[in-house]
């Protein structure tokens, strides 16, 4: 995670108390049509929440975040619960302003609230804290992060106050899309759905929002006007980037922020010193961390908490999963690894498959059609051929030949294999678990080997082999005869 600025450790040591983030999450999301709510949609790998969360933390402790959930609270409140911050449930849906009604026990205890909008992901720590700084510098009610995007389509518009003709900081009111009359309709000027509030004045006209509008919601936007009519000071203050507070509201916007992530993190790499020949085909999600001089090849998949170390390559199509992958590492075409751990100098590929508990030695290597699962494999051991390792602690400089396959499962439970230093494990071995080949121990090819083999042993375990000498020729003579007696 990169460190935090300046501005946000300033906010992280003010009192608890002060100031608090609200964040809200209950809205249902209808435009994505979808059962699950909005705020679990993944862009870069990560919920949509969980960016917004990473951002409001580096700006208060957790326990000063209070995400207000209600359609799917149960699943938002499991995948955020790690985090640490508080939920606040807004059981009905009842629009923006109902939302912080329903928090108002939580957060009318601080002196001022900062709002983030649940779909709104990109938001940076910094302009979090420049909206708190501007909203407390100017002693505001209510203070209005804006955006001048190029199209405002669908976004309510900030009404500004004008003083000869000139727009000022402060704000008359917000006017949805829907209720655009006349010239309002050319401002181009959007509310974000982030807000910093006095708690102290937002709780006493709250009461004010009514459901008087095309969706019948109590709309939080309507706040402006009411402060501004009570005399309140209600500001704004442009974002420098505008594209930090899109939203999502459909799956092409989804798509749209997913894409813009990964091209940020994508080009975060490649300061850092990672060579990735091809970003656009790439997906590497946000929390990935890759050393220098590694190289990415064209569509390759980086998914959940990865890291890979420095100097490797990975090679085309490879996907991996929430895997450790050392230095000098090579990974060749098609690589699937989840939950692994690669270590240094160690190559795989093409087409190893590294199940969940994968834990590969030191300059090991595992070739084309090797799958392993819950296998630790030593310092340069070698399974280069179509090979199945599940439940298998395997030494140092083992040999696992071609075809090998522990068979861990007798259909009920699964076993252990333990193959110590130095074993040389035959092709097309089969090794049934439990079971343990000591070190330095030879395994035949194709054995099938039920009982522990003792260090420096040889086991062979196969039917033995019988040869009848002359038996083809004498068949080939007997099918000649019988073609001429039949012409
Ligand atoms: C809102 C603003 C609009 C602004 C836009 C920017 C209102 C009325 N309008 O519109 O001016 O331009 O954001 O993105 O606020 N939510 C709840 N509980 C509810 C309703 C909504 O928690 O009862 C949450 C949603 O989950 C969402 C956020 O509030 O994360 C915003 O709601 P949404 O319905 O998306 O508002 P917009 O129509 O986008
Ligand atoms: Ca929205």
């Amino acid at each position: 995670m990169p460190k935090p600025t300046p501005t946000s450790r300033k906010a992280a040591t003010r009192e608890p108390g002060e100031f608090a983030i609200a964040i809200l999450a209950a809205g249902q999301g209808t435009r994505l049509k979808s059962q699950r709510a909005k705020v679990l949609h993944e862009i870069a790998g990560k919920p949509l929440l969980a960016h917004i969360v990473a951002a409001a933390a580096r700006v208060v402790s957790p326990q000063n975040i209070f995400a207000v959930i209600g359609c799917q609270a149960e699943p938002v409140r499991q995948a955020l619960a790690p985090t640490g911050i508080n939920f606040v449930l807004q059981p009905e849906q009842r629009g923006t302003g109902h939302a912080l009604m329903v928090a108002q026990e939580a957060l009318q205890n601080f002196e001022s609230v900062l709002v983030l909008s649940g779909d709104v992901p990109l938001i940076q720590p910094e302009t979090i804290a420049r909206v708190r700084d501007f909203h407390l510098a100017n002693r505001a009610a209510m203070t209005i992060l804006t955006a001048e995007p190029v199209d405002p389509t669908g976004d309510g518009r900030v009404l500004r106050k004008l003083k000869k003709g000139r727009e000022t900081d402060e704000v008359e009111r917000i006017v949805e899309q829907k209720a655009l009359r006349g010239r309002e309709a050319a401002r181009r000027e959007v509310n974000s759905g982030i807000y910093a509030f006095a708690t102290k004045p937002l709780y006493k006209y709250i009461g004010k929002l009514t459901t008087n509008n095309p969706h019948h919601e109590f709309y939080l936007t309507d706040m402006a006007q009411h402060l501004c009519k009570a005399g309140e000071k209600v500001i704004a203050v442009r974002a420098q980037d505008s594209s930090e507070v899109l939203g999502v509201n459909t799956r092409l916007e989804l798509a749209q922020l997913d894409a813009r992530l990964r091209d940020k993190k994508a080009r975060e790499l490649m300061d850092a010193g990672v060579t990735i020949f091809r970003p656009d085909t790439c997906d590497i999600d946000a929390d990935v961390q890759i050393g220098p001089d590694t190289v990415i090849e064209p569509f390759v998949q980086l998914i959940g908490n990865t890291k890979i170390g420095a100097n490797c390559r990975i090679r085309s199509y490879s996907v991996i999963t929430n895997s450790i992958i050392g230095d000098r590492v090579m990974l060749r075409p098609g690589c699937i690894l989840e939950d692994s751990v690669v270590h240094d100098e160690a190559q795989l590929g093409p087409y190893s498959h590294l199940r969940p508990g994968s834990d590969i030695g030191e300059g090991a290597h595992i070739g084309n059609f090797v799958e392993t699962k819950k296998a630790r494999l030593g310092r340069g051991s070698k399974a280069n051929h179509l090979a199945y390792l599940g439940d298998a602690e395997i030494g140092d400089a083992v040999n696992i030949g071609a075809g090998t396959i522990t068979c861990n499962y007798d259909g009920v439970n699964k076993h252990q294999t333990v193959i110590d230093d130095g074993a040389f494990i035959g092709s097309d071995a089969t090794l049934v678990a439990p079971v343990r080949v000591g070190r330095g121990a030879y395994v035949g090819a194709a054995s099938c080997i039920t009982d522990d083999v003792p260090a420096d042993a040889l086991a062979i375990g196969r039917g033995r082999q019988v040869t009848k000498e002359g038996w083809a020729a004498e068949r080939r003579a007997k099918l000649r005869a019988a073609r001429k007696g039949s012409e």
